[in-house]
């Protein structure tokens, strides 16, 4: 197989992740990575036994790699990827995908102009509620879907997020960004593009950030199907889960990840069985997200997640936005 050299730029969390993730990719060697705070990128570096740099140019200018993995706050996303396809490496950038629209159309016309792939770093698609739920969606047995409902609560934000960029909108994208592009995405991959989003909501207790800490956004799918996503920071009794509700049953997740949970799948006529989350198998989905990129890399096919998919989700958000400030329903495209 052939190997592919990836570089990775921003060490923070999200990129020790990827960096790690790529590590133990088979078929991927970590050939530098970088980051602004010269110790970040150099521990990382040792861990991987591999190079580092605190000038992301110079990792460009490596023609071992082939492709990187953008792990910076997202309003760096676009000019990161840009650079990085001007200098002909295929690019993963961290979600959101920026958080401008503008921004988003620049990436991708900087991958197609330079003949790069762009992929956005959605990772739910490979976590195993996600992709079972929209397996069971997606293979009809119960109909085509008309109601999807997912929340994502909890309380307000302690200290360890509270870093600079993620307080404010223009940086970050805010929370219907930051966090809920994966279930933005996730409702759109299961039920279809969004034609109309209408947002309530507003800024409870999240004092020091400039973005609505509680949304509940409608979505009404283009195929007719509805859906609410419930974005939350005020939810002192949290969670993570949902239900698609179709013409001929229900799946019902009552929480994505940890625990002993399990998806439901009741058709209104007959037996329903449940599927217990941690016996569905799926590969660590980090490792998956880059395994797919790198594969796509190899083989010279589009990767499954375009960069149509994530500036979708960062459609969808800013309509949510758009929606809470001025109170009413927003139609797209913008
Ligand atoms: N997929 C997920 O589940 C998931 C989880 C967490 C974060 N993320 C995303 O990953 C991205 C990073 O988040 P994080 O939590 O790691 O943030 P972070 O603040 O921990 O890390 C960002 C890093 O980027 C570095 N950086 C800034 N400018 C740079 C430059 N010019 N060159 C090199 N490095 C630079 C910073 O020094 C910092 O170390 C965000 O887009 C975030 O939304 C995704």
């Amino acid at each position: 197989m052939e190997s592919i050299g990836i570089g990775v730029i921003g060490c923070g969390g999200m990129g020790r992740s990827l960096a790690n993730g790529a590590h133990a990719v088979e078929g991927i060697d970590v050939i530098c990575v970088s980051d602004l705070q010269e110790e970040l990128a150099k521990t990382l570096a040792e861990n991987l036994n591999t190079n580092y740099t605190t000038n992301y140019y110079e990792l460009l200018d490596n023609e071992k790699i082939q492709a990187v993995l953008i792990a910076s706050p997202p309003f760096l996303h676009a000019q990161m990827a840009i650079d990085a396809t001007n200098a002909g490496k295929h690019v993963f950038s961290e979600k959101p995908m920026a958080p401008s629209l503008e921004e988003c159309d620049s990436m991708i016309d900087a991958a197609e102009k330079n003949n790069v792939y762009l992929t956005i770093g959605l990772v739910c698609r490979y976590h195993a509620t996600h992709s079972k739920v929209r397996e069971i969606v997606q293979s009809g047995e119960l109909g085509n879907p008309v109601n999807m409902m997912v929340q994502r609560i909890g309380g307000p934000w302690g200290g360890g997020n509270r870093v600079p960029w993620r307080l404010e909108r223009e940086k970050s994208g805010g929370s219907l960004m930051e966090i809920n592009a994966h279930e933005i995405d996730f409702m759109r991959w299961t039920c279809g593009d969004v034609e109309k989003v209408y947002g309530v909501g507003g800024r409870y207790v999240h004092d020091h950030t400039n973005y609505p800490d509680l949304v509940l956004a409608s979505l009404n799918f283009k195929n007719g199907a509805v859906g609410l996503l419930h974005s939350s920071h005020v939810a002192a009794i949290g969670g993570y889960g949902g239900r698609v509700d179709c013409e001929k049953g229900t799946i019902y997740f009552p929480q994505t990840w940890g625990g002993d949970a399990s998806i439901q799948i009741k058709p209104f006529d007959g037996e329903g069985r449940s599927i217990k989350i941690s016996d569905i198998e799926v590969p660590p989905p980090v490792q998956q997200e880059i395994r797919v990129f790198v594969n796509s890399v190899r083989n010279k096919t589009t990767p499954p997640i375009t960069g149509a998919d994530g500036r979708a989700a960062v459609e969808i958000a800013l309509a949510a936005y758009q929606s809470v400030e001025t109170g009413q329903p927003v139609s797209l495209p913008l």
